[in-house]
């Protein structure tokens, strides 16, 4: 039997922008393109009405290729903005496949959410191999451009604090950072206050019969995740029956290769900002790498970690 599922697609900002770039363009079908291709002979189409093409018009990479703009005389200042744009549609993917990967937990589908997590861990793959590129640029070749940044910092990334909150590691504080902004502080406010992925997990553990300490079923969800013995406990359940039978060890496993890939992504950031920075300040106000150090210390789904000790 198919199982129908309903995409979600997640707000993070107010959709008015997105909207009036909009073109509307022509859908095709088969019968169309069979006729096309009879018309061209198998030969591609090259000449098009009016001054753009369908291309530009369906992905709007006339907007997209027009943001890269250069402030500095630095050369390495293009592949800092090109990877930079590229990071923050690869967290907006990673978002996209996450709070679905929550939405179908919520409804009981962990066959639905397991489909889903390959999907984020080769997005995070990708993520991870950005450093690959970004620690090619030299600290000379940063110097170069980094006044022109001002006091601009990915930490104001909206779409990074949201690929966090939906994970679970809430900041009130960090979450603020966007509260000057009416376009995005709504959505923000609503990720911040509202259930993350590793909380509708604990809540399918309880309804599957495993026991679940009530503080994690309902709490205040913008408070950063209290680590539970409790919890721990009950993912020892889990894990007592280690078989790809047991759709809940199965939904473990991805989450924990998930908060594995995410840390992995969180080390080479941290060591690439040391290798380009070394111990200088932050853009953003903060001490640099000596702040950084301590998010590489964070691990998502805490007790999947500690429970690894008593296995
Ligand atoms: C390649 C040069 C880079 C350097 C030297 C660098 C440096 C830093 C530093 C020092 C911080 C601490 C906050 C502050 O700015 O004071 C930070 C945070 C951050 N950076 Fe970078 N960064 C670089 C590239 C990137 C890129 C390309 C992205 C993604 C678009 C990014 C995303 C972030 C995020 C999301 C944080 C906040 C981390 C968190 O909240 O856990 N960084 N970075």
């Amino acid at each position: 039997m198919t199982v129908k599922r309903r995409r979600t697609v997640p707000e993070v900002r107010n959709p008015a922008l997105e909207l009036s770039l909009v073109k509307p363009i022509a859908t095709g079908d088969n019968q169309q393109r069979e006729s096309t291709v009879k018309n061209t002979e198998g030969e591609p189409l090259l000449r098009f009405e009016g001054s753009s093409n369908p291309y530009l018009e369906h992905q709007r990479n006339d907007l997209l290729l027009s943001i890269q703009h250069m402030r500095s005389e630095g050369h390495d200042e293009m592949v800092f903005l090109c990877i930079t744009h590229c990071k923050e549609l690869t967290f907006k993917a990673m978002h996209y496949e996450l709070v679905n990967m929550q939405a179908r937990v919520k409804a009981d589908d962990v066959a639905g959410a397991l489909q889903l997590a390959p999907r984020v861990l080769a997005l995070l793959g990708f993520l991870g191999k950005t450093w690959d590129v970004l620690s090619t640029i030299t600290p000379h070749g940063f110097n170069q451009f980094r006044n022109t940044l001002g006091i601009a910092s990915g930490q104001q990334s909206y779409m990074y604090r949201h690929v966090e909150f939906v994970l679970g590691n809430k900041s009130e504080a960090l979450a603020r950072a966007h509260e000057n902004n009416p376009d995005v502080w709504p959505y923000m406010e609503r990720a911040l206050t509202s259930p993350s992925l590793y909380d509708e997990v604990l809540a399918l553990l309880h309804r599957r019969g495993i026991a679940v300490p009530p503080e994690a079923l309902a709490r205040d969800w913008a408070q950063p995740y209290p680590v539970n013995p409790g919890v721990e406990a009950a993912w020892l359940q889990v894990y007592a029956d280690p078989t790809p039978e047991n759709d809940l060890y199965l939904l473990g496993e991805a989450l924990t290769d998930i908060a594995d890939a995410f840390s992995q992504y969180r080390w080479r950031h941290f060591v690439s900002v040391e290798r380009i920075l070394g111990f200088k300040a932050g853009t953003g106000g903060s001490a640099g790498v000596g702040w950084l150090r301590r998010i590489v210390d964070h691990r998502f789904f805490p007790e999947l970690w500690s429970m690894r000790t008593q296995l």
